[in-house]
């Protein structure tokens, strides 16, 4: 779909952006994705590069952006697929060149054949080419290639780049602060999300197999245009324990719980949220004892994420409580405190607590500066998601703990007044998926 007017503004709005932060000693390429072959002659659904979709809006394969900051000619230039009146009876229409500058914005266009032939009159006289290394390595090695082509004539005065810089210090630092069209964006990923996982609580039951639940929750997304954004995890007992089942083909049984992972993406941005429900509507003790620990360290860990506060405290906290509850029950013994200097909770509790979360699920953006978790800003997002896996069969444990896996996970907008939490749709309290499974709302 091309760009509405208010999406091109943006999209220019942030190469300016990022054309500031590389200053006019820079040069940025920043190539999209290709299509990648399903089966012979047959692809997977087409996918845009992040960081390109973020800065360009351009929904083709092989294309690639050149960012030259106050260049005469153009500092936005697009290479892009040649119009091909046969290839698009069969494929699908293509902007071709002119396309991308009539309808992207693209001060200058030309056919992706010219890329090789064009980069170095792009690169030469710029001291740093942002450009991430090690990603696609036909690209590296143009770029390189390049880049020995300007330093050979070098002496006739063009002066080649000298260093490669990736995209984590400037573009991703962009992404990682959420401006309000993609809050508002993600809310409604979020919220939609929020709706197939009720639709999930109401269908799971007892001999309901759990590709029929995936299937509830991806047609909701279908009826809103999205798609997964990421494998949905449905994974019934024991199979909430692999962190990440995507299987999903085992009948779900009467007294297991059922855990749930899947979020929808909407326009490039995605949701992620998890819950855990018991497949016949009502939870036993044993499963509500471990789900009421994850549950109190899901809404603890939720209440740090502060503007100011270190982006390390969410893990901190919901780990305190975590391993606080596994000594509670009984299933570690010792002071929570050295417990978790020796690691021990890790048995049950063997991932953080959250990643940052946008146009991807695990989403760009350093969470140490100088070694340290940077603290939080206004505009970041990020998920929280405890978890206890207690393996079938791990010794020393009661037999009534076995096979149970239980992740709560919310995802949050660090903002100036306090925590927002996008994914309060769908519920997590015991009593209310309870009422939800019964049918009582
Ligand atoms: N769904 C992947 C994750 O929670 O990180
Ligand atoms: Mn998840
Ligand atoms: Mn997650």
């Amino acid at each position: 779909m091309k760009p509405t007017p208010r999406q091109l503004k943006e999209h220019a709005s942030r190469r300016a952006q990022m054309m500031q932060r590389i200053g006019k000693r820079g040069v940025a390429v920043i190539p999209g994705a290709s299509e990648v072959i399903r089966a012979r002659d047959t692809h997977y659904k087409f996918r845009q590069d992040s960081d390109f979709q973020y800065l360009t809006g351009f929904p083709e394969p092989d294309a690639i952006a050149v960012l030259v900051p106050g260049r005469k000619q153009g500092a936005f230039v697009l290479f892009v697929r040649p119009r091909d009146a046969e290839r698009e009876i069969w494929d699908g229409r293509r902007a071709g060149p002119d396309g991308a500058m009539r309808d992207y914005g693209a001060d200058q266009a030309f056919e992706l054949a010219e890329f090789e032939d064009r980069l170095p009159e792009l690169l030469s006289g710029r001291d740093h080419l942002h450009y991430t290394l090690g990603e696609h390595a036909h690209w590296d090695e143009v770029l390189t290639g390049s880049v020995r082509q300007i330093r050979e004539v070098s002496r006739r005065g063009a002066a080649a780049p000298v260093d490669f810089i990736a995209l984590e210090t400037t573009l991703h630092e962009m992404r990682l602060i959420k401006s309000a069209s993609e809050l508002k964006i993600l809310q409604r990923a979020c919220e939609i999300s929020a709706e197939a996982h009720c639709l999930a609580m109401r269908k799971a039951a007892p001999g309901v197999n759990e590709w029929q639940v995936a299937a509830e929750i991806e047609a909701h997304f279908g009826r809103h245009n999205m798609q997964c954004g990421y494998g949905s995890i449905v994974g019934g007992g024991e199979n909430a324990c692999i962190l990440h089942y995507i299987e999903n083909d085992a009948p779900l049984k009467d007294g297991d719980l059922l855990l749930i992972d899947a979020g929808g993406e909407l326009d490039g941005y995605t949701a992620d949220i998890t819950r855990t429900f018991p497949v016949n509507g009502k939870f036993s003790a044993a499963q509500q004892a471990v789900y009421e620990i994850v549950l109190e360290a899901n809404k603890r860990a939720i209440k740090e994420l502060k503007v100011g506060a270190s982006s390390g405290r969410p893990h901190e906290v919901a780990t305190r409580i975590l391993t606080e509850g596994l000594v509670d029950l009984k299933l570690l013994k010792g002071k929570p405190k050295d417990l978790i200097a020796q690691g021990k909770q890790r048995q049950f509790y063997m991932h953080g607590t959250g990643h940052w979360l946008g146009m991807d699920v695990h989403d760009v953006g350093r969470y140490k500066i100088e070694g340290k978790p940077r603290p939080f800003e206004a505009g970041m997002v990020m998920t929280v998601e405890p978890g206890l896996y207690i393996a079938p069969g791990t010794p020393g444990v009661p037999e009534k703990y076995w096979g149970i896996g239980i992740r709560i996970e919310d995802d949050v907008v660090v903002t100036a007044n306090g925590p927002q939490v996008l994914t309060a749709g769908v519920p997590k309290e015991r009593r209310e998926i309870e009422a939800l499974m019964r049918g009582a709302v």
